[in-house]
């Protein structure tokens, strides 16, 4: 039996005389292979061992943050990863990434020009400190959109189903139209992901050059910064 992938699931599914074509660490293959330990704790061992390897994957970024975003933008999108004093809700965004506090945020280097947009990406708990941000970074808020999501997720008082972003200008730069709603509605991705009619909207409201903050992935007409790109 051939098995490319390596997961709790697949391995459990394997006997310990069977022929392991998995990525597993090879200690637990051999440990399993011999009999030394059952195949429930062989899953068990590679769920900790592939944690630890995420962990020290995200220690050795959090080493080395990445160089700043060369060039002055006109246009730039800022998704930050906040840090939640909540306990719960912070293990669930420090399950996928690393986050930062807002004094850290506070202080990053804008890259914008003399006349531009900003539009900032912040949740339901982390809109008065999204307001602060603008003021630090030099931007006059204009107005806010709203993401509406078609699925309901959680929420201590109300449940969650909307994000927002704050559209702040510097200097005096016009949206390229006018005919543009203040929401729009697009349905949950990967965690943290923005949906990409998002980013059709600010490209028809904004002009380029475009920079993507805390991007995960480059995107195409953009310059895209973050420790994840
Ligand atoms: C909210 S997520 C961004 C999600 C992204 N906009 C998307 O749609 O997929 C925040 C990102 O900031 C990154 N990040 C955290 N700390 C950072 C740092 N010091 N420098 C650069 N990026 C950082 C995280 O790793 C994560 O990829």
């Amino acid at each position: 039996m051939t098995v490319t992938r390596t997961t709790h699931q697949s391995l459990c599914q394997l006997g310990p005389a069977q022929e392991l074509a998995v990525d597993a660490p090879e200690p637990i293959k051999e440990q399993l292979r011999s009999g030394e330990i059952s195949e429930k704790e062989a899953g068990r061992r590679i769920l900790k061992a592939e944690r630890r390897a995420k962990t020290m994957a995200a220690a050795a970024i959090a080493a080395e943050p990445p160089e700043p975003p060369i060039g002055t933008f006109r246009t730039i999108v800022i998704d930050p990863p906040w840090r939640y004093d909540n306990v719960t809700t912070r293990g669930a965004a420090e399950d996928h990434y690393q986050t930062m506090g807002l004094d850290e945020l506070a202080r990053l280097e804008v890259p914008a020009g003399e006349n531009a947009h900003l539009y900032l990406w912040t949740t339901n708990s982390f809109l008065r400190e999204g307001f602060g941000l603008l003021d630090a970074w030099g931007f006059a808020y204009k107005t806010c959109l709203t993401w509406v999501k078609p699925q309901m997720g959680l929420g201590n008082w109300f449940r969650s189903a909307t994000e927002h972003v704050l559209f702040g200008i510097r200097g005096d730069l016009p949206t390229l139209r006018n005919d543009v709603k203040k929401w729009f509605e697009a349905p949950n991705e990967s965690h943290s992901k923005k949906p990409e009619l998002f980013y059709g909207l600010v490209e028809g409201s904004s002009p380029g050059p475009y920079l993507d903050m805390f991007a995960r992935s480059p995107r195409d007409g953009w310059s895209a910064w973050g420790n994840e790109v």
